[in-house]
């Protein structure tokens, strides 16, 4: 695996982070996460969009332009010899003594990893996997693809202590919004549920992949907030991410969703999912 900060490839444990990047101390910054299949990013330039908007959301000002950034993502692929890899792709707003408000003269730096993806078994893509629902007790800007995670780490990881693949979060105890880093979906008599793109949710570049397909296929997918109650009694649930692609729930909060099994809604629509990314 490779690092890169500010324009240099580095080995990834090199000791290269200045200490006073805001991307620690404050988490000041943006982030994506766009993987690569037989040697070609999937969808980056959806990724690189996103990251230009969410850099927008929070006043910061890349120091590189749009191509560059993209070529150094092709570069970085051909350097780390693989095939299939997860890039990890930061902006911090840059270098300075710590203040809260935006330091004059920094410059953002560039910076992340290249590695070889994570794997999820096999299996949970297959029959299903597991998810709790519980509050979203994250901030109101879930649209920007922020460094600030603690919400979502302190969300998935009650989901992993209770046996879980992922966190489905429940906002003001009223509706669902997305999962800790997914997006998510409810099927009810063949019509697909999923949260309205505003600020509560990031909005998935797989979502809108999955959207777009299921809307070709001919299923209406309706964007708008259901309570926790409808997902339970959902015919089917599902999630989308760049790492989760299309993962099937058929367990939510220890009940079995519909008939327990991985239903034919979610499969096809991993099956075309799978196909279009290759
Ligand atoms: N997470 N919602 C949240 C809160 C996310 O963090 C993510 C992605 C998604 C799915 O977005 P996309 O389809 O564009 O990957 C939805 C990244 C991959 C992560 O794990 O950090």
């Amino acid at each position: 695996p490779l690092g890169f900060i500010d324009g240099k490839i580095v080995d990834i444990d090199a000791l290269v982070v200045p200490l006073e990047d805001r991307g620690h101390q404050f988490g000041d910054g943006v982030y994506e996460v766009i993987m690569a299949i037989d040697g070609k990013y999937v969808y980056l330039k959806e990724h690189l969009d996103r990251m230009e908007r969410s850099c927008g959301e929070i006043r910061l000002v890349p120091s590189f332009s749009r191509e560059e950034v993209e070529n150094f993502c092709h570069q970085l692929l051909k350097e780390s010899g693989m095939n299939d890899a997860m890039l990890y792709l930061q902006w911090t707003r840059g270098v300075s003594p710590r203040v809260h408000s935006f330091p004059p003269n920094t410059r953002a730096i560039l910076s992340g990893t290249i590695r070889p993806a994570k794997v999820i078994p096999p299996e949970l893509f297959a029959n299903g996997a597991r998810a709790i629902m519980i509050p979203d007790e994250r901030w109101l800007k879930c649209h920007v693809k922020s460094l600030n995670l603690l919400g979502s780490v302190l969300a998935k990881q009650l989901a992993v202590e209770a046996g879980c693949f992922e966190a489905i979060l429940v906002r003001d105890n009223k509706f669902v919004t997305e999962g800790s880093n997914s997006n998510s979906f409810a099927v009810k008599d063949n019509c697909i549920y999923t949260a309205p793109a505003n600020n509560l949710i990031l909005a998935g570049v797989t979502r809108a992949v999955v959207m777009a397909k299921a809307q070709e296929l001919g299923y209406t997918v309706k964007e708008e907030f259901v309570s926790p109650q409808f997902y339970k009694e959902a015919d089917e649930v599902f999630l989308t991410g760049t790492t989760t692609e299309v993962m099937p729930i058929t367990i939510l909060d220890n009940e079995p969703v519909g008939d327990g099994k991985v239903g034919p809604i979610t499969r096809k629509l991993q099956e075309e999912y799978w196909k279009l990314i290759g």
